[in-house]
């Protein structure tokens, strides 16, 4: 039976100082890439109290809607997540997720209204942070969407924390 998560700390920084010890001791002993992906998912939603945390995986299109080249041959599919449903299929290039795999960077979006191309998968979203993964070869391999029903929730502590937190699922 896992443990329940214990955060501390009244800051942000203090409360995912507290919370990455634990998201490295939820994996440990686990092979199940899935698996560890959810209770990252569930530690981060729970943790932080945010709206909607998940992942976007980089996938092939099937065979029959792939007529590009490259990056076109893929699109971004929903994996994990804690929130209310979600987009499940975003294409390169397109929305806050779709561009953090194309520029192959962490993008921090104060209000998604501003955002030109933003997916609004709810309305109550109104600010994200997006952190992309790679593999040894530097290809973006899934990215990390946090969404927030408040305005201009995250900043470069949550890009230092939640980039952190995407080095842990890249060694799964
Ligand atoms: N807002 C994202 C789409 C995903 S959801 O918000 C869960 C985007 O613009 O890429």
């Amino acid at each position: 039976m896992a443990e329940s998560l214990i955060i501390t700390g009244t800051s942000k920084q203090e409360k995912y100082e507290s919370l990455l010890p634990q998201i490295k001791a939820l994996v440990e002993g686990e092979s199940d890439y899935i698996a560890n992906i959810s209770n990252i998912m569930s530690a981060l939603k729970f943790g932080m109290n945010w709206f909607w945390v998940g992942v976007y995986f980089v996938k092939d299109l099937s065979p029959a809607l792939s007529k590009g080249e490259g990056e076109i041959k893929k699109e971004l599919v929903l994996g994990p997540f804690q929130g209310p449903i979600a987009c499940t299929r975003i294409a390169f290039g397109k929305g806050v997720c779709g561009t953090s795999w194309k520029e192959k960077k962490t993008i921090i979006v104060e209000d998604v209204e501003l955002f030109p191309g933003h997916i609004a998968c709810s309305s109550l979203s109104k600010s994200e942070i997006v952190v992309p993964a790679f593999d040894k070869k530097g290809n973006v391999t899934l990215v990390l969407d946090v969404d927030s029903e408040h305005l201009a929730t995250y900043d470069e502590t949550d890009k230092h924390y939640l980039e952190q937190i995407v080095r842990i699922i890249e060694q799964l």
